[in-house]
């Protein structure tokens, strides 16, 4: 077990595979263009799987494969594989925008992927092509289809709610998750990155989430999976199945995150707002052994202080917070 400043201990891993996407989610990433990573920059996939073994070995349990659009990266499956065969992890998750799905989703599962996170905002196709700028609502369906069909269990699919944009669609992603034995998880708008344009404005609280739907079909809230999930689950008191809220601006989760993120061109990164990475894809390029890479990350993880959600809250309860003034790494390359 390693634990950090605030006795938070490393158990999960975040990998961003890629920066590229094949959206421009207007909350993510509203540019047409970026500055890539450029390709021999990226970690291979033995990389990212010798750096998983070695967090493995520190206590981590859990790992999400995320972007960027992971099912860009080309050969997914293959690191799928290698990171299904490592002797002590208990989950491997993937986040998706689902638009590649149901051409992948046999090699994904064949390789050892049980479960799955897909991003679907609205079940307007046009709203839908408004906010990802590039997607086709009736691919990603027919990915979210393929999922269910190929027997991923639990699929969860994941919604930000915008104000004035898709705040009107909880109820019927709510009706159409339940329907179709989906579990539901909503994402406070959060100002990651530099380029969204977030005001406090734009944000629909958890609480008002959970108010509506609770009006409509009746809720009791069963907690945090395991006390430091980013979600808080709720079941539906009919029986019907659980949705999920994660709100890390009005209720901040910062003092049980277990969470380490290693973007796509090799950097621990040890917070989803932080201004900085630690590059260990010198090491691993450099010839390091396993015991100087363990030797890094337990030096990293060891003096993480990270606690911005709490911090942004208290700013934005004295009414001085300006997202602007904190420059943050972008979400695609470290990782959603
Ligand atoms: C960055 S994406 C990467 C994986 C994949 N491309 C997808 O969209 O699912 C991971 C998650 O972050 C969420 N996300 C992106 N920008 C966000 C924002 N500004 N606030 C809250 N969640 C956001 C997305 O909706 C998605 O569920
Ligand atoms: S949320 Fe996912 S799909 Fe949308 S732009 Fe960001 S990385 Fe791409």
């Amino acid at each position: 077990m390693l634990d950090d400043n605030y006795s938070r201990p490393l158990k999960d891993l975040r990998i961003s595979v890629t920066d590229r996407c094949n959206f421009r989610c207007t909350y993510c990433m509203p540019l047409d263009e970026y500055e890539w990573i450029h390709k021999k920059e990226i970690l291979t996939f033995e990389e990212i799987a010798r750096i998983a073994r070695i967090g493995i070995g520190f206590g981590v349990e859990k790992i999400r494969l995320t972007g960027g659009e992971p099912l860009v990266r080309q050969d997914l499956p293959v690191l799928i594989d290698k990171l299904a065969a490592l002797n002590g992890l208990e989950d491997l998750c993937l986040t998706t925008n689902g638009a590649l799905l149901s051409e992948r989703i046999h090699a994904l599962k064949a390789a050892g992927l049980k479960r799955i996170n897909i991003s679907i905002d609205t079940l307007d196709p046009n709203k839908f092509k408004r906010m990802t700028k590039r997607g086709d609502l009736s691919k990603v369906i027919d990915g979210i289809f393929a999922a269910k069909q190929a027997g991923l269990t639990p699929i969860k699919l994941n919604a930000v709610i915008e104000r004035g944009v898709n705040d009107d669609d909880i109820i019927p992603l709510v009706e159409y998750a339940r329907e179709h034995g989906f579990a539901m998880r909503f994402i406070e708008y959060m100002d990651v990155g530099n380029a969204n344009n977030w005001t406090s404005a734009k944000l629909v609280p958890k609480k008002e989430i959970i108010e509506k739907i609770n009006a409509r079909y009746p809720l009791r809230e069963g907690g945090r999976d395991q006390g430091s999930a980013p979600s808080v689950d709720y079941e539906f008191i009919d029986g019907r199945g659980d949705i999920g809220v994660i709100a890390s601006v009005t209720e901040p989760f910062c003092g049980s995150c277990t969470r380490m993120r290693l973007t796509a061109d090799g950097k621990f990164v040890t917070c989803l707002f932080s201004q900085v990475g630690h590059d260990v894809k010198a090491l691993l390029r450099g010839g390091a052994s396993d015991d100087e890479i363990r030797a890094f990350l337990a030096s990293i993880w060891q003096k993480r202080t990270d606690r911005y959600s709490v911090e942004r809250l208290e700013a934005m309860n004295s009414a001085n917070y300006d997202p602007k003034s904190h420059r943050k790494i972008e979400m695609i390359s470290l990782g959603g």
